[in-house]
């Protein structure tokens, strides 16, 4: 029952689709029919400008790191869920939020926070790697196919050198989802036509 109960709850925290919520409630603007369409942080940037756009970032960080400490709320001591199966149920939740239709970003930020939550290092690593990618290409979604490749690669030579292999089945799931999330995105770049950020 506790089981059942901290996986509803790191779905819901998924859900919270904080681009859509934000950007209807001080904007009045509906993000989903602008920009990419994507309910995320760079459409947020690009639709709504800095402030909402980090204020997502945050939340949306903020919901995958929250969702992989739920064990540690005394109502949910007695859960023998992991906390990356918590933080994978939270990344569904933000791709398919029952808050918005099921349409909702591509867990570029949630999976960070889930990283964030579970394995400082890494995100460390990837943090600088987003940074000097992103100072490069301009392009946020490139951006986080690169950092999503870079932490499989992390995560392989951690899983040979330590045996941890759950980390590096969380990574391959987050990434997966990153990659299928952003087809449309490759089809952009290839073509030459993914729109670049400015002032980075
Ligand atoms: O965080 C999503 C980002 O990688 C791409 O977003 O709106 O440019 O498709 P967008």
């Amino acid at each position: 029952m506790i089981n059942a109960l901290i996986i509803i709850c790191a779905y819901l925290i998924g859900s919270i689709p904080s681009a859509l919520w934000i950007g209807k409630i001080f904007y009045k603007t509906d993000i989903r029919k602008q920009g990419s369409g994507n309910l995320g942080t760079t459409n947020t940037f690009r639709v709504l400008g800095k402030k909402p756009g980090i204020a997502v970032l945050l939340l949306d960080i903020f919901k995958g790191t929250a969702a992989v400490l739920l064990p540690l709320l005394a109502i949910f001591s007695d859960s023998t869920v992991h906390p990356l199966i918590l933080g994978i149920v939270a990344a569904a939740g933000h791709m398919f939020p029952i808050f918005a239709s099921f349409r909702g970003g591509k867990a570029v930020a949630t999976s960070a926070g889930i990283i964030l939550g579970y394995n400082l290092p890494l995100f460390l690593v990837l943090l600088t790697v987003f940074i000097i990618s992103l100072k490069t290409t301009k392009m946020v979604s490139l951006t986080s196919m690169i950092a999503s490749a870079v932490a499989i690669i992390y995560v392989t030579i951690n899983w040979i050198v330590t045996g941890e292999y759950a980390l590096f089945i969380l990574v391959a799931i987050l990434a997966s989802f990153i990659f299928y999330r952003h087809r449309e995105n490759i089809i952009r770049i290839k073509n030459g036509t993914e729109p670049k950020i400015k002032g980075f």
